[in-house]
């Protein structure tokens, strides 16, 4: 009998969903930073460059893909040709192991927060006078966070840290648990929520001192950079964990629509309030740094900590606390950054787990009660690695890997796979599909893309920046944090698809 999808209860809702997947810690987190890093306004080219010719089309294709064969990634890639299902669990497991890292980020926000109201009631910022040595306030107050050892050991484990990552996969638990309608019902929260906490932040940093130095730096092209791959791979990397594009969930998101629905102005409609919410925190980010380089008598390239965690758990925190306005108003600055960290990631961090939800409900007879449950114990254990004091070394490493790395290859091999290896009459009839039904609709230019620009791009970056790790030379830190679960990863979908083919041909062996 054919199952019962389950279904969004409106195209706003997905809308919302799929935007609040999309729009994360990586738009506020990850992008201020890559840009800073990697040419500041120069940076705009390679990932306006990856958004049009690989962000927007694979979204096309996952959208496509997801509402065409009503199934999460492995059974959509399995019904697109049976011998790719792994690709989809590739996708998910990538998304799987960045969820164990992305739900500390939010465990540290949990924290933050909570000392941010304590010192707004008690009238003083958490992190000032933390430093003895005369330091920084904030990093030192952050290390105190993290625990971070002084010598070479992993650093004493982190209660507080614990308690953030509980509370966090509780959040996850209960806006996934009970299916996608609730779901859109919480995005409707916490997607708008941080929009207007960003609005007010960037409004503030646009109007304090020297605000305008920032974000000459944040728009000023260093075109040197544009030669590098690395810059290249890090522009695609980001656009591919942004948009939330191969990691399965917008695969699965698009498989509660209706087959009919529309796909490419979804697609169109997603990112570009995505994207255009990286600017705007970019906007928020570098005018507050602009200031605060001016408070600190520091040129804004000498400026450490422009990138990561370190932005928003130490230079933000340093730029409210040299803000001249009462302490009260300050923690309440601090309390709004920390609240839209946390409301911008969990709906992230939930789509991220409904992707492998979706996909072990479709290949095992299991509901959905038990695999949400399995799933968030699952993954507050794996996560309980990162409460150590080295953790946010760890996280960085895992975090390169799977985001600069993992996802441009999962996205790497989903376009070719598309566009080159299955049968040319599936590819037509998949855009035909995918025309037939949409607002917009695709032409010679996204078969173009997938077929040409982003493979050429992403392998030319790939194998460049493989070339860069041999020659750095790898240590146990990388081994055990980046390469292992990237290659785990792989064998573990591989293997997935393999007990597949194995139970169908077991299944079809009377007939034979
Ligand atoms: N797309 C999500 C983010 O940017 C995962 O954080």
């Amino acid at each position: 009998m054919a199952e019962q999808r389950e279904r969004w209860h409106s195209r706003t809702a997905f809308i919302m969903a799929a935007v609040g997947s999309a729009i994360g810690l990586g738009n506020v987190w990850r992008f201020p930073g890559q840009a800073f890093e990697n040419g500041g306004g120069a940076f705009f080219v390679p990932y306006f460059i990856a958004l049009l010719t690989a962000g927007i089309p694979l979204m096309i294709v996952e959208y496509g893909i997801g509402s065409k064969y009503q199934g999460s990634a492995p059974r959509s890639f399995q019904r697109l040709d049976k011998r790719f299902e792994w690709v989809g669990w590739w996708a998910v497991l990538v998304g799987l192991m960045i969820s164990f890292y992305y739900c500390i980020i939010l465990a540290w926000s949990w924290q933050f927060a909570y000392e941010s109201v304590v010192g707004m009631l008690n009238g003083k910022l958490p992190w000032t006078g933390a430093a003895t040595d005369g330091g920084s306030d904030t990093a030192a107050f952050f290390n105190q966070v993290l625990g971070t050892p002084k010598d070479d050991g992993i650093g004493d484990f982190n209660v507080a840290t614990m308690f953030g990552l509980a509370a966090t996969w509780l959040c996850v638990y209960l806006a996934i648990a009970k299916g996608v309608h609730r779901v859109g019902k919480v995005v409707m929260i916490t997607v708008p929520l941080p929009l207007i906490i960003l609005v007010l932040l960037a409004i503030r940093g646009l109007t304090l001192p020297n605000s305008m130095d920032g974000l000459s730096y944040y728009l000023a092209p260093d075109w040197g950079k544009l030669g590098d791959p690395e810059v290249w791979l890090a522009a695609y990397g980001q656009v591919f964990f942004s948009l939330s594009v191969g990691w399965g969930i917008l695969i699965a998101y698009a498989s509660f629509r209706p087959k009919d629905s529309d796909v490419v102005n979804n697609a169109y409609m997603t990112s570009f309030a995505n994207c255009g919410f990286s600017f705007l925190a970019g906007f928020a980010v570098f005018s507050t740094l602009g200031y605060l380089a001016a408070a600190l008598g520091k040129p804004i390239p000498d400026m450490q900590g422009i990138s990561g965690g370190t932005l928003a758990f130490v230079t933000y925190p340093e730029a409210i606390q040299q803000i001249d306005m009462a302490v009260g108003l300050q923690a309440l600055l601090a309390v709004g950054f920390f609240v839209m960290l946390l409301t911008l990631g969990i709906d992230s961090a939930f789509s991220i787990v409904e992707a492998v939800a979706a996909a072990m409900k479709d290949k095992f007879d299991v509901s959905r009660g038990v695999v949400v449950t399995s799933l968030c114990v699952g993954g507050f254990l794996m996560g309980l690695i990162y409460c150590f004091g080295r953790g946010a070394d760890w996280l960085g490493i895992t975090d390169s890997y799977m985001g600069d790395y993992g996802l441009p290859l999962v996205a790497l091999v989903q376009c070719l796979l598309v566009a080159w290896v299955i049968p040319k009459k599936k590819f037509q009839e998949l855009q035909d599909d995918i025309n037939a039904r949409s607002e917009l609709t695709t032409g010679k230019l996204w078969v173009f893309c997938l077929k040409y620009v982003t493979p050429a791009v992403l392998i030319w970056s790939l194998v460049k920046y493989t070339m860069k790790l041999i020659d750095k030379g790898i240590n146990l830190d990388i081994v055990v944090f980046g390469v292992v679960p990237a290659g785990a990863v792989l064998i573990l979908a591989v293997v997935l698809q393999a007990i597949k083919t194995r139970k169908d041909e077991e299944g079809e062996a009377p007939d034979a």
